[in-house]
């Protein structure tokens, strides 16, 4: 028996959520079974446990896209048991069931080896919003930015996502610009990195195709409006990531930035992913994580409290990553 968070659909259509003891016989079938030590709640999972999203693809659901452990069973010999490993998305805690428990079996070639410097805590601080924040930072790379080029900004720089790519921007040299509809985290975000502080309303209105050219680099989380703005401040031949919605799903924008000043836009998917980059984004975390900065970012809570944090988080009362103890 493991305890975990279970999402439960009635034939009414109603969602319920549980939290409680689960037999072993009831995991789903794969070749590794890990002892969850640590997961997370993330955005979409706050989105699956409130019902406000339609992320749960069947019921009933363990929720969490994430976890770290330990194996304790498996079929693969690449893949001992003791070993350390952490899972992010491919489907788990929406078709699969998730990290939200004692307890997860999965297909070993969704996991990635722990590396060294990380605890199965810190692990989960940085969770799927941080391993994504890296996938954009590697993204923007790939298009040629350099802090040479010019200042960077980040939208929802409270946020998991966003306090990761501060931290993560501002360790590799980024004079980062962080966007923000809490003024009073001002302080927060100073102390991981950021060097200056842009409220978001001066992004969430509908703007002009092009703007004055400010940033080199943007990673945003907000889509709609913001990003439509954020595009038309890029200098030229800036880099965009898109990775999220949390303002808008829309894309209200003009193609001026991209033929008149060469801008790219690069959608980010955490979710599938390939392997390769998966181990390149765990070991770049490794390198440039600042663990006291880390842990400014957390909220630890107990599987009993995730319902009631689900909603603080979506309703925008949460800061940095909210990491859950596993019993
Ligand atoms: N593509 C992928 O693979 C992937 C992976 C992970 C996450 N995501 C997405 O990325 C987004 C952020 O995830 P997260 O885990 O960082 O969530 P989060 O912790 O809730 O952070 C979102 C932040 O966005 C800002 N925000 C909220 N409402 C806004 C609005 N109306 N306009 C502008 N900014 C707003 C807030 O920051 P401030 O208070 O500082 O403004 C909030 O803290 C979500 O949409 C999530 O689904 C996508």
């Amino acid at each position: 028996m493991f305890d975990a968070v279970m999402i439960e659909k009635s034939a009414d259509g109603a969602q319920t959520v549980h939290i409680g003891p689960v037999e072993d016989a009831r995991l789903p079938d794969g070749d590794v079974t890990v002892r969850v030590e640590w997961s997370t709640l993330n955005y979409k999972d706050a989105l699956a446990i409130t019902g406000r999203g339609p992320i749960v693809r069947q019921f009933p659901m363990v929720p969490g896209i994430d976890f770290a452990g330990v194996v304790e069973l498996s079929a693969r010999a690449d893949i001992p048991p003791g070993t350390r490993v952490v899972l992010n998305g491919w489907g788990v805690g929406e078709r699969w069931w998730g990290g939200l428990a004692g307890r997860a079996r999965v297909k070993g070639d969704w996991l990635v080896q722990l590396p060294e410097a990380f605890t199965t805590r810190q692990a989960m601080a940085i969770g799927t919003a941080g391993y994504t924040a890296m996938l954009c930072v590697m993204a923007l790379e790939r298009q040629g930015l350099t802090p040479e080029r010019g200042p960077v900004l980040v939208t929802g720089a409270s946020g998991g996502v966003g306090s990761v790519a501060v931290m993560l921007l501002a360790r590799l040299g980024y004079h980062v610009a962080a966007v923000t509809g809490r003024p009073e985290e001002e302080d927060y975000l100073r102390a991981l990195g950021a060097a200056e502080i842009l409220p978001r309303s001066g992004f969430s209105t509908p703007g002009r195709p092009l703007e004055k050219a400010y940033w080199a680099g943007a990673v945003d989380v907000a889509g709609g409006v913001v990003l439509a703005n954020v595009c038309a401040a890029m200098l030229p031949n800036g880099a965009v990531t898109a990775c999220g919605l949390a303002a808008d799903m829309a894309f209200p924008a003009t193609v001026a930035p991209f033929i008149l000043r060469g801008v790219t836009l690069v959608g980010i998917d955490s979710v599938m992913c390939p392997r390769p980059q998966r181990i390149e984004a765990w070991r770049r975390l490794a390198e440039l994580t600042d663990p006291t900065r880390l842990e400014s970012m957390v909220t630890e809570i107990a599987l009993a409290d995730v319902p009631q944090a689900a909603a603080a988080l979506l309703d925008g009362r949460m800061r940095g990553r909210i990491v859950v103890r596993i019993p």
